[in-house]
């Protein structure tokens, strides 16, 4: 192989495990399987919730994810934040 094939095979590699990445996460699912494991989606509408805004989700999310010591990418903990928001909390953010 010349150096210039060497360069386009890992170009296209990379930009396959990309999109690959990003096609594979599934906040539901993961959700679903992961964080349900100490509580239920209760508390996420109970009274009075300890989170009482968008930047408090995020916060909340990093923080039970960093128990899960899953370390998800910042793009991945984001889709997870907003299907919180866009199913339980609804802050306009
Ligand atoms: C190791 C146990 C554990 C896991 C796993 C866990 N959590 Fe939690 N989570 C907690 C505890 C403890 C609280 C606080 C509950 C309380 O105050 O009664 C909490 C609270 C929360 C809240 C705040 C609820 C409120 O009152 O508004 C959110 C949001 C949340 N978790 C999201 C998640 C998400 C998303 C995941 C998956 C990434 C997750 N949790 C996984 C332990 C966990």
């Amino acid at each position: 192989m010349t150096q210039l094939q060497i360069l386009l095979t890992t170009i296209t590699l990379m930009l396959m495990a990309a999109i690959t990445t990003a096609a594979e996460f599934d906040a539901a699912s993961y959700h679903d399987a992961r964080c349900m494991k100490c509580h239920g989606t209760e508390v996420y509408t109970r009274d009075p919730r300890r989170v009482n805004s968008f930047s408090a989700l995020e916060g909340q999310v990093a923080r039970c994810d960093a128990n899960l010591g899953t370390k998800l990418f910042p793009e991945d903990l984001a889709l997870l934040v907003d299907h919180l928001n866009t199913n339980f909390y609804k802050f306009n953010n």
